[in-house]
């Protein structure tokens, strides 16, 4: 099955002027885009409505967050339905950042992902594993399980899911990459533990990406693993040429 491959620019709390926002985008416009491929920005919030409206058709939108509550007394929060009525068609959840450094939790992350569904934004569920000899099984069931706690086959709308080895994320310190085929592996793991719960024809249809430390000298490796559907990108989508190349790749693969 010939399916879009599905590139995530993640800029995380990047770039610190509108001005490089416009010029990334810019950037990225001025390359005859593939159909083929869904090319998805995720910008801090404050440049959302500037991307949305410089980004033509071609380039979708995510938020990198939202929250778990639907609306109301909750300063410096942003709630799902503000994104999707800003035009947003994807949010980022349960980041490794979020969860780490921001002290989410599983449980914030089904109400998350809950609230975006709620509004038919497409969540870009991320899950990984913090260290890298951490037991893999062990921690992507249980992120798995636990963020679609709840939600049944009926409510359950599109999704995307990143596996994301927190211990590969290019600022995570330790300088390690994880290696295509153990990304793969931990791909289908993912669909084998969502085809238990939402049916193997559900999961085989359920895209799967990889992200850390993706570049446009690996990408190629990562993307064209026919069981992985794109890549989530970090550091490198704030490169522009880099991110290029990257785009181009998946374009390749098609
Ligand atoms: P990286 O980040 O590409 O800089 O490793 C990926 C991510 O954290 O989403």
């Amino acid at each position: 099955m010939s399916m879009k491959k599905i590139i995530i620019a993640n800029w995380k709390m990047n770039p610190q002027t509108a001005e490089e926002a416009l010029r990334l985008v810019k950037g990225i416009l001025a390359q005859r885009l593939s159909k083929n491929i869904e090319l998805i920005i995720a910008p801090p919030f404050v440049y959302l409505d500037l991307v949305r409206k410089n980004c033509g058709r071609e380039i979708k939108l995510a938020a990198q967050n939202i929250s778990w509550a639907e609306r109301g007394a909750y300063t410096g929060e942003i709630s799902s339905l503000m994104i999707r009525n800003l035009g947003c068609d994807y949010v980022i959840i349960g980041h490794s950042e979020r969860r780490h450094k921001m002290g989410e939790t599983d449980e914030m992350i089904n109400l998350k992902l809950k609230a975006a569904f709620k509004v038919g934004l497409v969540p870009v569920l991320a899950v990984g594993e913090k260290e890298s000899n951490d037991d893999i099984i062990k921690v992507l069931t249980r992120q798995v399980k636990s963020a679609l706690e709840g939600i049944g086959v009926s409510e359950i709308g599109r999704l995307i899911i990143a596996y994301e080895p927190v211990w590969a994320i290019s600022t995570s310190g330790t300088g390690m990459i994880d290696t295509p085929d153990h990304a793969l592996s931990a791909v289908l793991l993912i669909k084998k533990i969502m085809s238990n719960l939402y049916g193997s024809e559900w999961a085989a249809d359920l895209p799967v990406l990889y992200g850390g430390s993706v570049t446009s000298e690996n990408a190629y490796d990562f993307i064209t693993q026919s069981g992985i559907s794109g890549a989530l990108v970090g550091d490198a989508s704030l490169k522009l040429q880099d991110f290029i190349k990257i785009i181009k790749e998946a374009e390749i693969n098609e």
